[in-house]
């Protein structure tokens, strides 16, 4: 049965057991919390796929506990992958460079290229180290669904399909891992997250620039994700309150997220502010999935401004709000 109570390291013998004997460990990140198969297992690795319910065309990001392990992994080390990885890891980004032949390609969905991080969470550390092997892990819920940023997130949406969720409290980042490719002429971020552009730019000096090399590469590029059971509604703070007036006179249970400084309209029926960019991001896909449990059907988010961290606050909201299919 999957644990819930708060893990120190003495649940690491155990994940690592499961590890070692191709099972799954939900293991916290500073991001959100990841669902981990050891990297070399084929049939682990395709059990991610099967319990995530991924196609399988969707890459994974393989966690390594220190940035040396990253040589094993990949043929050729460029200068920006060596400047980036000694200055944020462990921290919220991922690199993107060439596949080595000892990567699966099951985990890079078939590509040339692999993505790597070394998360800044102590118990992924603990557990990476002691597995000594990369793991491969996605965000541990279900595709196209909200990250979860807790162990108990983890456990309803994946409960008995994970052998273990170890437990690390709630992440402090909350949103995922800021993603840059760099198997091109320039870097290009694939994925808006933790580690600001601009953070990014100031350490390779030259801008850093976002976008696509090809949409399938990264599926959290793709328009609807993210995304709760309530209709999401991005919203600048000065229409908040005709917006919110205009829902609740239609019928609609209708829950406000917004910084502190902006009022919350007396219609909504839920509503969490949030003091600063960091805090947003921190609480912001546990309010979507508690006010998918409040049975509220809009959420209308006021967003923080656009720079920093704001930049993949804002992103991660659109995707939320974008048109989705029916049975997504
Ligand atoms: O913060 C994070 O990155 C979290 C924690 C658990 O580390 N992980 C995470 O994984 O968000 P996942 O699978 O939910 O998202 C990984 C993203 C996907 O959009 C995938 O397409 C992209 O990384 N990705 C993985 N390998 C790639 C590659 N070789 N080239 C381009 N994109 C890749
Ligand atoms: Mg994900």
């Amino acid at each position: 049965m999957p644990s819930l109570s708060p893990d120190g390291p003495d649940r690491i013998g155990e994940a690592v057991r499961l590890l070692a004997s191709g099972g799954l460990v939900a293991f916290p990140t500073e991001t959100v919390y990841g669902l981990g198969a050891a990297a070399d297992d084929p049939a682990a690795v395709a059990r991610v796929f099967r319990v995530k319910g991924r196609p399988t065309a969707h890459p994974l990001i393989v966690h390594i506990a220190k940035a040396a392990a990253l040589t094993a992994l990949t043929p050729e080390l460029s200068e920006a992958a060596e400047r980036l990885a000694e200055k944020f890891w462990p921290g919220p980004l991922t690199l993107v460079v060439p596949r080595g032949a000892a990567v699966l390609p099951s985990v890079t969905g078939g590509q040339d290229t692999v993505a790597v991080r070394v998360p800044d969470h102590p118990l992924a550390l603990a557990l990476l180290g002691a597995f000594g092997r990369p793991v491969a892990a996605p965000s541990a819920n279900r595709f196209g669904g909200v990250s979860p940023t807790t162990a108990e997130h983890v456990q309803r949406d994946l409960g008995r399909a994970v052998d273990l969720v170890l437990d690390g409290g709630a992440c402090t980042v909350g949103l995922e891992s800021t993603i840059v490719d760099l198997t091109g002429a320039a870097p290009l971020v694939l994925r808006p997250g933790g580690v600001p552009l601009e953070a990014l730019s100031d350490a390779l000096g030259e801008t850093v620039h976002e976008g696509a090399r090809d949409e399938l590469r990264a599926p959290g590029g793709l328009p609807s994700h993210y995304a709760p059971e309530a209709r999401v509604l991005v919203c600048e703070a000065n229409a908040l309150d005709s917006r919110v007036a205009e829902l609740a006179k239609l019928g609609a249970r209708v829950a406000v997220l917004a910084p502190a400084e902006v009022p919350v309209p007396g219609a909504a029926r839920a509503s969490l502010v949030v003091a600063d960019p960091s805090a947003y991001a921190r609480a912001l896909y546990a309010a979507l999935r508690d006010f998918d449990a409040q049975g509220m059907d809009v959420v209308v988010a006021v967003p923080p401004p656009a720079s920093g961290l704001g930049h993949a606050i804002l992103d991660r909201l659109s995707r939320a709000a974008a048109p989705r299919p029916e049975s997504d």
